[in-house]
């Protein structure tokens, strides 16, 4: 199984997923981080599909196609998003059904979008936690593939309660890997 992951933030997760030994194929961000460097260091193919506009008039569909060119032109057959911070439009889902996986920091159907961490501590929730799921069109939607809590602590922050999921997230999302690369397909053969 050939693995692409998406990123655009520190990396971490892609660090743990490369320290695993999953059989990551290529890296794909959308503007320079360190995750492509990672994956220089590692010697996989990496590549900045780079998004240049910010805008409402963002050409969603044109930047997805070509990311999905480069996935077939890399015979890719998972998607792992690791804190990629461009929403994806509808074709990739239909290129590649069931096969996109995303982990989100919190506890889906609760505080999806780009601030979950954020929006459940300002909610006051005691517990909270990380999802790995099937992505699909709708963002932070999906079947759930695996959900752990982490409790919300007095003193927490944003960023510190967001590390602890995040030490989480590197155990969980590499576990839920690794058992699709051991089974060969996600959800259905
Ligand atoms: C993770 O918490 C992920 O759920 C979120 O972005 C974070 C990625 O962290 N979407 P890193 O860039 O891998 O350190």
């Amino acid at each position: 199984m050939r693995i692409a992951v998406l990123v655009s933030g520190t990396g971490t997760l892609l660090e743990a997923m490369l320290e695993a030994g999953l059989p990551i194929a290529l890296v794909v961000s959308d503007r320079p981080c360190r995750g492509v460097t990672l994956a220089d260091d590692a010697g996989i193919a990496a590549l900045i599909h780079e998004r240049t506009d910010f805008s409402d008039s963002f050409d969603r569909s044109a930047y997805t196609d070509g990311l999905i060119t480069h996935l077939k032109s890399h015979e890719i057959d998972v998607v792992a998003m690791a804190g990629f911070g461009t929403v994806l439009g509808e074709s990739i889902f239909q290129a590649m059904p069931g096969r996109i996986i995303n982990t989100h920091p919190a506890l889906l159907p609760s505080f999806p979008g780009w601030h979950g961490v954020r929006d459940a501590l300002a909610y006051g929730v005691k517990v909270t936690g990380c999802t790995i799921h099937v992505a699909t069109a709708v963002v932070d939607d999906g079947p759930i593939l695996a959900q752990e809590a982490v409790d919300v602590l007095d003193e927490d922050d944003e960023s510190a309660l967001h590390e602890r999921i995040k030490t989480v997230e590197r155990r969980l999302y590499i576990e839920t890997l690794a058992t699709i690369v051991d089974r060969g397909y996600v959800l259905t053969p």
